[in-house]
């Protein structure tokens, strides 16, 4: 008697400790949850620029802990961090660490670019009659929206969402009427969306009030190593296109269109950066190195994939999807170890590459190329993806 008494005592005992064991799991793994991966935007003060405005920083955070960081000054992209195949997290895009860096003369790290990206040949051009007289900031040439583009500007916030699948911080510019040369007030606005599949929509939009032309992009450079020490040379490459926009030497289009069969250009089949670059080519001597627009095909498909960079040592892999008919594709010819890297090193020639979806350089004057025209009652409207995974 006393004994069943007594059993069914550390039964309940018994049942009582699991009860509370199974309680304790449920609360921590909540709380691991929590900590580790609920969708959320983080933000912070980022620093303050020399004409005194205040410069914000967006840390936009997935439930797989991808996180990327968003500045007001210029827009720009300043860090993804994505696993590689083992988990570890590392930043996959060049940048630096102050404000005061970015407002250096610099390469446009992960610039929101415009108001027309890439060269205006002669900083030159005609709309409805006018001519107009660009800022060249690139020898003969008007570079990336002039002399203080959209990459130097302190963007105003006009919105930010946090939701269970996405999460997003909306960025606002107004280009005011002749600034660098441009007719129009053009407003501007980006989107920076994270998603839970480790992609990134970058999404631009704009109005203006007079006819003017745009070409905007995003300006990042992307080392998969995940260290920018590294070469990028290891990088495994492949673009949908069957053309590319040949350059003369001030990297203007001569105004053709090249087929990229059976030259290095080549990247419909995937290709290793390092063993293509070294080819003896003039368009590569031209650029030292590849700077230039591929015709990306199926553009009447709209939004589509476009692009692949795999890093084989780490397994990451970027894809990039986009409804803009051209990609520049830039190896960090010009970068030259004279820029100071969060690491303690410097940013050396190929420590990054940029996938620049866009229009073509200097469409503007090349009336074959599709039209970069925007007219008062139109909405510009592009949006690209930078997808993040890996694979063995
Ligand atoms: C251009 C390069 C230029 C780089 C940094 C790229 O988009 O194509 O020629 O050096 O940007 O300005």
């Amino acid at each position: 008697m006393r004994l069943a008494k007594l059993n069914s005592f550390s039964i309940n005992i018994f049942i009582i400790l699991m009860l509370c064991l199974a309680c304790k799991k449920k609360i921590d793994h909540k709380s691991l949850k929590k900590q580790k991966s609920v969708m959320r935007i983080e933000k912070c003060y980022y620093g303050t620029t020399v004409d005194k405005e205040e410069v914000t920083l967006f840390k936009l955070i997935n439930e797989g802990g991808i996180y990327v960081e968003v500045i007001t000054f210029g827009g720009r992209v300043t860090t993804i961090k994505c696993p590689d195949l083992q988990g570890k997290m590392d930043n996959v895009v060049l940048g630096f660490d102050s404000l005061s860096q970015y407002e250096k003369k610099n390469p446009y790290f992960g610039a929101a670019v415009g108001r027309y990206v890439n060269r205006i040949a002669n900083g030159r051009f005609s709309l409805e009659g006018e001519v107009y007289t660009l800022a060249k900031n690139n020898g003969d040439n008007s570079l990336h929206g002039g002399l203080k583009g959209f990459d130097k500007v302190v963007w105003i916030v006009e919105e930010v969402k946090e939701t269970p699948s996405f999460v997003s911080v909306k960025l606002a510019y107004l280009s005011k009427d002749m600034e660098e040369g441009f007719p129009g007030n053009l407003q501007t606005t980006v989107t920076y969306t994270l998603n839970n599949d480790n992609s990134l929509n970058i999404h631009y939009e704009a109005i203006t009030d007079k006819t003017t032309i745009v070409n905007l992009t995003n300006h990042s450079y992307f080392n998969l190593s995940g260290d920018c020490s590294n070469s990028i040379l290891d990088h495994e490459v492949q673009i949908n296109a069957n053309k590319y926009v040949p350059v003369n030497k001030s990297l203007i289009p001569t105004g053709t269109l090249a087929s990229v069969e059976h030259t290095p250009f080549d990247f419909r089949a995937a290709q290793l950066l390092g063993d293509v670059i070294k080819n003896n080519h003039e368009q590569i001597e031209i650029g030292d190195g590849f700077d230039h627009c591929w015709v990306l095909n199926n553009v009447s498909k709209g939004y589509r994939s476009v692009a692949k960079a795999y890093h084989s040592l780490s397994g990451r892999v970027l894809e990039v999807l986009t409804d803009q008919p051209g990609m520049q594709f830039y190896t960090g010819n010009f970068l030259d170890g004279t820029l100071p890297a969060p690491n303690g090193g410097v940013f050396n020639k190929r420590s990054g590459f940029c996938f620049e979806t866009q229009h073509f350089p200097d469409a503007p004057n090349q009336p074959k190329f599709p039209s970069t025209t925007l007219v008062p009652g139109e909405k510009y409207r592009t949006k690209t993806t930078f997808k993040f995974s890996t694979k063995y």
